[in-house]
């Protein structure tokens, strides 16, 4: 009788609305991961050890200080060094997995495999790795974040040159979940349209700063030889590693919801409309079904590239999951005037993201910076709209985050109370919850982005994602704030006496 009230009643329970449960690691599936991530330029630092090259983050943040807040990682959070230190720190949050990229300089320095492996490239990664799975911790591989080397920029024009692929071995034993390209989107638009982030190219009317690009097809282009690249490595994974072990590949996107800025325009309504293709399909449709979305087809004409038949069939298909990276939305407003003689990106699209409504969505010290608004809904919708798109897919949340802009005037104590950091991932992980529960999406995993502080691209170290505060001016020494005891709460299990 017990048994049969016991399973009458737990169904109903985790059926409760959200609001009114307080979530654990029990409220969700039991194979669900839950992990903490990083990337390597962002916390290795050791830039010139071990055999690396330079990468083009390294070159642009040397070349142009003034482009990445005057900061650079030559150092970075030292993780080359004190991986198995914070190996203890990844453990004692009690997370399943543990994502961070292999660095292409530091595996092939030149950036081409017939120039050879460099071998203590690949020690450190079996190290790392031997040391994760040692502590029960799951690797999560991802191949390309952003960091190839400047030699492939310098000789054949990177990621505008058809003949990049991503190549990856040695760790098939080990690793079972693989990410091929972290944010296609990111290294499109913001390394070839805005030209905030490396490789800085674009039109000089949209940025005098930029290198010169242009921003009505370089993004594409890009965009085109990525899709290409991650087929390419999924194929290899296919064909030879996943003999080895039982191993997942995908890629991860890194959607931001979009609302209309003026929830009566029908304008930005329709702004909207342009607007989400691009923020989930243009690296989706690809990866699933062999092509471009029918509407960025519409909008760029013949400046999209187009997939050969043999493309597309690499292509179709080529992503066991999803990733998605979810931080915000944005407010999406119509851009009405467009100038033929200055195209760009956005332009081709119509579009252009505003901020949203401070004095609506203030929720902590992230609002500092104006990047990241806590909006849970968004995290939702993107998952339903995969999942209403794609067939429901697999979907892992690969990274979710929120940062607090220090301009150093706040005390390290201060910034250890991350409260407002606390509630966004509570708030993030109901939305999960209730897109498993309520409505059926097939999300498997979420990763909280970041393990600790690191090097944040065009801002420097003054962005703190961190779970874990790392000093900076004291010797890298790293600090819990209080999400790392909210965390390992979350996710403690309940001790099983015998
Ligand atoms: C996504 C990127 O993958 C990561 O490198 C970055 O630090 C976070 N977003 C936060 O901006």
């Amino acid at each position: 009788i017990l048994l049969l009230i016991i399973s009458w009643l737990t169904p109903k329970i985790t059926s409760l609305p959200p609001e009114s449960q307080v979530l654990d690691r029990s409220s969700f599936p039991d194979d669900f991961v839950f992990g903490t991530a990083i990337s390597a330029f962002q916390s290795e630092g050791a830039t010139s050890e071990g055999g690396k090259s330079p990468t083009i983050w390294d070159y642009f943040s040397h070349t142009f200080p003034e482009r990445t807040n005057m900061q650079n990682a030559d150092v970075a959070v030292d993780f080359y060094h004190r991986y198995k230190d914070d190996i203890k720190l990844i453990e004692e949050l009690n997370v399943d997995a543990f994502r961070f990229s292999i660095s292409w300089a530091r595996l092939i320095p030149s950036g081409k495999v017939k120039d050879g492996v460099n071998k203590e490239g690949v020690q450190f990664y079996k190290a790392l790795i031997d040391e994760l799975i040692a502590n029960g911790i799951q690797p999560s591989v991802t191949l390309y974040h952003w960091d190839h080397p400047q030699a492939l920029e310098d000789e054949y024009g990177g990621f505008l040159n058809p003949q990049i692929i991503v190549c990856f071995e040695n760790f098939g034993d080990k690793v079972k979940m693989w990410t091929t390209i972290n944010e296609p989107y990111v290294i499109s638009v913001a390394g070839y349209d805005t030209g905030i982030k490396a490789v800085g190219r674009c039109s000089k009317w949209v940025n005098s700063r930029c290198q010169a690009g242009d921003s009505a097809i370089e993004p594409y282009i890009v965009s085109h030889h990525l899709l290409l690249s991650h087929a390419a490595a999924v194929q290899e994974f296919r064909n030879c590693i996943k003999t080895l072990q039982d191993g997942k590949i995908g890629i991860v996107i890194s959607p931001w919801w979009l609302e209309p800025y003026d929830s009566t325009s029908s304008a930005d309504k329709e702004a909207v409309e342009r607007g989400l293709p691009l923020e989930l399909e243009w690296h989706l449709n690809p990866v699933i079904y062999g092509d471009y979305p029918e509407t960025m087809k519409k909008h760029v004409g013949n400046r999209l590239p187009a997939f050969t038949p043999e493309q597309s069939k690499m292509l179709i298909n080529s992503s066991d999951f999803i990733g998605v990276n979810y931080y915000s939305i944005h407010f999406t407003a119509h851009l009405p005037h467009i100038d033929p003689t200055r195209p760009r990106f956005r332009t081709d699209h119509h579009f252009e993201k505003k901020l949203i409504n401070r004095s609506n969505h203030e929720t902590g010290p992230g609002d500092d910076r104006g990047k990241i608004h806590s909006h849970p809904e968004g995290l939702r919708r993107v998952l339903n709209y995969i999942k209403d798109k794609y067939n429901n897919p697999i979907v892992y949340v690969k990274e979710n985050g929120i940062d607090h802009y220090d301009d150093g005037t706040k005390s390290r104590e201060t910034i250890l109370k991350d409260t407002f950091r606390i509630s966004y991932h509570q708030d993030h992980l109901k939305q999960v919850h209730k897109a498993i529960i309520e409505d059926g999406c097939d999300v498997r995993g979420y990763y909280v982005w970041s393990l600790f502080d690191n090097f944040e691209w065009e801002h420097g170290y003054n962005s703190r994602f961190g779970m874990y505060y790392v000093d900076f001016k004291n010797n890298l020494q790293r600090y819990p704030k209080d999400s790392v005891n909210w965390f390992k709460k979350f996710l403690s299990r309940p001790v099983v006496r015998s």
